[in-house]
C-alpha cells in the first residue's frame, strides 16, 4: 500500500549515502527508514548517526523489509545492477547512483526487472534535478541562443588520495575518469543535443588500466559539436557553455552541481545571469521528484528516462570500446 511519504532505505554506507540521508531531510515526502551495509556495525553507526529505524548488515535484509518502499542505491558502479535488480525483485522501488551501471547490457537487465516487477526507477543523475536545470530548459525551448552549434563541458577533479584499490582507480570496480566524471558532460550533451551521430575520443589509461583523463567529440545530425572532458589528473573549470546562432549560455563552477548560469547574446548587449542556489544540498531535488514520481504511482522520469539511461550508457560503451578498456562486468 502506497503511504504519503516514501519510506527510504540506503544500500551502502560511504560518502555518497550520507549526502543523500542529508538531502532527505529536505525533502517534503521522504524520510529514511532503514540502511544497509555489507557490514552489521557500518549499518549501526550509521542508522545511529541518522537516525534511522532499522539497520541490516545484508544488502538482501533490506530488499525483503517491509518497512521500505523505496531504495537508493550507493555502491560502486560495479554493483549498481546486481544492487537494483535485488530490490526491484522484491517490489522496491531503486533510485540508483550514476554511473547507472558499468554497460548497457546491464542497464537493460535493470529495465527489464523494472518492467517486470512493475516498479519505479531511474538513474540518480542528481544534477538534471535542481531549479536551474528546470529554468536552463526553459531557456533552450524558447529558442533565445538559436541554432545550438557547440557544447563545452567538463569534469575533472584531483583525488586526494591516488589508492589504487578504491573505487576510483580499480578495474576491478570499473573505475576511470569517465564512468565517474564523464558521465556528467555525456548526460548533459545528451539532454540538450540528443544522440549524437559519431564521436572521436582521446583516452590517458593509467597504471591500474583504466583512463585517467579523457577528451571526447560527439557530432550531432544538426552539425552541432559538443567537447567534451573528465579528469581524475586535475581539477578543470568544470563549467558548460552552450553556444547558439544568437547568443551563448555559461553554466557556473560546478556546472555538475548547477547554482548560476549567463545568457549573452551573440552582440555582446544583453546579459542576464540566474542564481538560484540550493535549499538543501542538492540531492533534495532528485529525492523530491523520484518521490514525486512514486507517490502518483509512475515508473519512469521524464526528466531522466530509461530510454535516455541506456542511450547514454551505449555512448559509453562505444568510447571504451575504442579505448580497449574492458572491465570485468562487460564479460558476463
Ligand atoms: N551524485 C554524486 O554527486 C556522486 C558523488 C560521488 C559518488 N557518486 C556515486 O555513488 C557511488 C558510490 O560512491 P561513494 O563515493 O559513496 O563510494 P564509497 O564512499 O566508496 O562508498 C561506497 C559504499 O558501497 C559499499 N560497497 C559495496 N561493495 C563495495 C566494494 N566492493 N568496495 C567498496 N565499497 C563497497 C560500501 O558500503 P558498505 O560497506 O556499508 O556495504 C561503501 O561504503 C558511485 O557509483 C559513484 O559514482 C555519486
Amino acid at each position: 500500500m502506497k503511504t504519503q511519504a516514501v519510506r527510504w532505505g540506503i544500500i551502502g554506507t560511504g560518502r555518497i549515502a550520507r549526502a543523500f540521508a542529508e538531502g532527505l531531510w529536505h525533502t517534503s515526502n521522504g524520510r529514511l527508514c532503514a540502511i544497509a551495509s555489507r557490514n552489521e556495525g557500518s549499518a549501526k553507526a550509521f542508522a545511529e548517526e541518522w537516525d534511522i529505524n532499522h539497520a541490516f548488515g545484508q544488502y538482501e535484509e533490506l530488499a525483503h523489509s517491509d518497512a521500505v518502499d523505496a531504495v537508493y542505491i550507493a555502491t560502486p558502479h560495479s554493483s549498481h545492477a546486481e544492487n537494483s535488480i535485488l530490490c526491484m525483485n522484491n517490489q522496491k522501488a531503486v533510485l540508483c547512483e550514476k554511473p547507472f551501471a558499468v554497460n548497457s547490457m546491464e542497464v537493460k537487465r535493470m529495465i527489464q526487472a523494472s518492467k517486470e516487477n512493475n516498479v519505479l526507477l531511474m538513474e540518480g543523475m542528481w544534477s538534471r534535478f535542481p531549479p536551474l536545470m528546470n529554468k536552463l530548459r526553459e531557456w533552450l525551448e524558447s529558442g533565445k541562443l538559436g541554432d545550438i552549434r557547440t557544447l563545452h563541458a567538463d569534469f575533472g577533479f584531483l583525488p586526494k588520495q591516488r589508492d589504487p584499490l578504491g573505487r576510483l582507480f580499480n578495474l576491478e570496480l570499473a573505475g576511470g575518469s569517465l564512468l565517474d566524471l564523464g558521465i556528467y558532460p555525456v548526460s548533459l550533451a545528451s539532454m540538450i543535443l540528443g544522440k549524437p551521430s559519431s564521436m572521436q575520443t582521446l583516452p590517458n589509461m593509467g597504471p591500474t588500466g583504466v583512463d585517467e583523463q579523457a577528451a571526447w567529440i560527439f557530432r550531432y545530425p544538426c552539425g552541432a559539436l559538443a567537447m567534451l572532458l573528465s579528469s581524475l589528473q586535475c581539477e578543470t573549470r568544470q563549467e558548460a557553455f552552450i553556444s547558439g546562432s544568437l547568443g551563448n549560455i555559461r553554466i557556473h563552477k560546478q556546472c555538475w552541481k548547477p547554482q548560476k548560469m549567463t545568457f549573452t547574446e551573440t552582440n555582446g548587449v544583453a546579459n542576464e545571469t540566474i542564481e538560484m542556489p540550493f535549499k538543501g544540498n542538492g540531492f533534495n531535488y532528485e529525492a523530491e521528484s523520484f518521490g514525486n514520481l512514486f507517490l502518483e504511482g509512475k515508473k519512469e522520469s521524464p526528466i531522466m528516462s530509461l530510454s535516455e539511461s541506456l542511450e547514454i550508457m551505449s555512448q559509453l560503451d562505444q568510447i571504451r570500446k575504442e579505448w580497449n578498456l574492458i572491465y570485468p562486468m562487460d564479460r558476463q
